[in-house]
């Protein structure tokens, strides 16, 4: 399944540089690092490693290296992840033009890497990278095996509790149950998604050995999140309501910051 979506993210690469150019926003990550995280992640990134100058950082399911690139921009020393050479390969192109030394490599999250273990002081995920996942359990043992003792995983993805409904403003509709988490498969695409319950994310990161320090479960900033893929400001205010939109009673971002314990503790 996964090497279905890396096939998919190889061919679709292209079409999301187009996307992403229209708005041009990578080009102000550096300067503005609060353009590559939602959800509080980036003030939890910032309570839980402090400054980052000097710190090795790992992005894991890079896609559009926004995180990557406001990273870098705050002095971290940055290896991007991701399953999908052709999106590296973008996301390569651009860290040239902004002047920022990252080192990408190719790798399914779900496997040991080339990465030595206990390597990072920092892991990020971000939005979007559960749903491609078959295995979190494979996935949160990577991760933290290559964190050092004491070194901090901060994700931010789609809540969970946004999975159930269709997508439309209203009225809301359940789709599906909650616990019918997948594969999907797309017929169109050949993708395979998973739409994980909150047990499904916490029990496996438990399991692997993390200890949960802060969880935060937040509204969208901006009515984007309601209107596609683009990244620029959303155009209608009345999706951030919830008598217009009734999914916005609802937490659209899971923030999570969680540490591999110090040694000896
Ligand atoms: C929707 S994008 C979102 C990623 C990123 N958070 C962003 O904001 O651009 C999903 C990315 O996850 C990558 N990906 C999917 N499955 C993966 C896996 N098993 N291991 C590593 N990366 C994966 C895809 O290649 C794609 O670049």
């Amino acid at each position: 399944m996964h090497n279905a979506n890396r096939r998919y993210w190889d061919n679709a690469a292209e079409g999301w540089e187009k996307l992403r150019d229209e708005d041009g926003l990578w080009l102000r990550c550096p300067r503005e690092p609060e353009l590559g995280f939602a959800g509080g992640a980036l003030r939890l990134i910032r309570e839980a490693a402090g400054d980052l100058a000097d710190k090795d950082v790992c992005i894991v399911g890079s896609g559009d290296n926004y995180a990557a690139f406001a990273l870098a921009g705050m002095g971290a020393r940055v290896t991007s992840i991701d399953i999908s050479e052709k999106q590296l390969a973008v996301a390569a192109k651009r860290a040239n033009r902004l002047g920022l030394a990252i080192t990408f490599l190719q790798a399914d999250a779900a496997c040991p890497s080339p990465v030595e273990t206990e390597t990072f002081d920092l892991v990020c995920t971000t939005n979007g990278f559960f749903v491609w996942l078959a295995d979190l359990r494979a996935v949160f043992s990577e991760l933290y095996r290559i964190l050092r003792p004491g070194g901090h995983y901060i994700c931010y993805d789609i809540h969970p509790f946004q999975r159930p409904w269709k997508d439309q403003k209203g009225p809301v509709e359940v789709g599906k149950p909650y616990w019918e988490t997948g594969p999907f498969r797309d017929s169109k695409d050949g993708t395979f998604e998973f739409n994980w319950t909150l047990a499904d994310i916490l029990n496996p990161l438990a399991s692997a050995g993390f200890i949960l320090r802060r969880m935060l479960e937040s509204p969208a900033g901006d009515s984007r999140f309601w209107q596609g893929h683009s990244y620029l400001p959303g155009t209608d205010e009345d999706l951030l309501h919830w008598r217009e939109n009734p999914r916005s009673a609802l937490p659209v971002w899971l923030t999570l910051a969680l540490q591999r314990p110090a040694r000896g503790t």
